[in-house]
């Protein structure tokens, strides 16, 4: 990947060899390389024009919402000739049908993201029109009710709860899913899958056991179990140095005293736990943020499963109770 991108750079500043002898007529044919590479620029630049497209086309979307429903409140449907905007005007009719319509767009995202299927869309392109819209569907829906919430029937009321909660938890683990991966490569370079972790954090154990093990002093057991651990803050307590892991392993070793902490010939021995011990308590916020990054989406998922049957219910029960 990084010979693909460093290639044509070469092309065009390093001259040729023999480049000096001979007058250069005409230009090099372009390499496939760079055929490709500018194949995926032109690509990248569809993919943007299609996310605008999709927030333009949700943005047009809310403003017929809010159009609609400013001309229930104030034309249309105004007191005292009308009772103001209600679900069963037919401007809340048609709020009420849209926020259906929306519901299952956005429901699509997740059957094309199980499938796996990219053929007619890209995954990213129906992403956007996910987050897009889903936003759109929050905002019909409050004003369809009314907006009612607190003077609604309590099921009613309930099931707008149960909307927004949908719609605030995709809000919220968009946040999530933009902020976390940006912290973990703040505690290590490259971010490591969550599994990769889990395997660091078993062999890190393990290493500290069998030091432990072999070193059964209590003087050192003490400074590995007690003192060191006590000195070892979070990544982010130690500002851009926990890039450099040696420079904490020194912060903690003096922190601790532990020249005088542990005898000598143990120092070699006591600083590869502190840098164990380092590197646990790095991989625990690691995991941390790993388990932010999945917790959100099975509530996300189960109040779209929650919704579904509530949208039919509540259906059922304006028309026929
Ligand atoms: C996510 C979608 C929806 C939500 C969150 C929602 C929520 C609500 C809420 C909170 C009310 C106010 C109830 C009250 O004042 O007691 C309401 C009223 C109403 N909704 Fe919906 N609604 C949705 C979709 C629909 C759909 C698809 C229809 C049918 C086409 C519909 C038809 C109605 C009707 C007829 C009323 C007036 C009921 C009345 O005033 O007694 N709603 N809706
Ligand atoms: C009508 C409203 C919505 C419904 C029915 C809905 C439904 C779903 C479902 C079923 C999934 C799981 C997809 C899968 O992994 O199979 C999902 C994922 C997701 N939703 Fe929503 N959603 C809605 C609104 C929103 C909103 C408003 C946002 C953010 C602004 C959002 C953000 C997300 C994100 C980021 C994912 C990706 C999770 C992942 O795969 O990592 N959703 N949504």
């Amino acid at each position: 990947m990084v010979e693909d991108k460093q290639r044509p750079m070469t092309a065009t500043t390093a001259p040729a060899p023999g480049a000096n002898s001979a007058p250069q007529t005409e230009r090099p044919a372009p390499s496939p390389t760079a055929k490709k590479l500018s194949q995926k620029t032109l690509k990248a630049k569809e993919t943007r024009w299609d996310k605008r497209a999709a927030w333009f086309m949700a943005f047009v979307t809310a403003v017929i919402v809010v159009g609609l429903w400013v001309l229930s409140a104030y034309v249309w449907d105004k007191p005292p000739h009308g009772r103001g905007p209600q679900g069963d005007t037919p401007v809340g009719y048609a709020l009420g049908v849209l926020t259906l319509v929306l519901y299952g767009v956005v429901a699509a995202y997740s059957m094309r993201h199980r499938k796996r299927v990219q053929k007619r869309a890209m995954t990213r392109t129906w992403m956007e029109v996910h987050l897009a819209f889903g936003l759109v569907a929050g905002l019909a829906a409050v004003l369809h009710s009314g907006p009612r919430l607190l003077s609604a029937a309590p099921l009613h009321g309930a099931f707008l709860v149960a909307w927004l909660l949908l719609i605030g938890t995709g809000f919220l683990g968009k946040i999530i899913s933009v902020v976390v991966p940006r912290r973990l490569t703040r505690i290590e370079d490259e971010a490591l899958l969550a599994e990769d972790v889990t395997e660091k954090q078993v062999a890190m154990r393990k290493e500290i056991e069998e030091l432990l093990q072999a070193n059964p002093e209590p003087a050192f057991v003490a400074y590995a179990n007690v003192a060191a651990p006590k000195a070892i803050k979070n990544p982010q307590n130690y500002g851009k140095r926990r890039m450099r892991r040696h420079d904490v392993i020194d912060e903690v070793w003096e922190k601790t005293n532990g020249s005088t902490a542990v005898p000598a010939d143990k120092h070699d021995t006591a600083r590869r736990i502190v840098t164990c011990l380092v590197e646990e308590r790095f991989l625990e916020q690691m995991q941390g943020y790993h388990w932010l990054l999945r917790s959100w989406v099975p509530i996300h998922v189960a109040l779209t499963t929650l919704c579904f049957p509530w949208l039919i219910v509540h259906v059922v029960t304006v028309f026929l109770l």
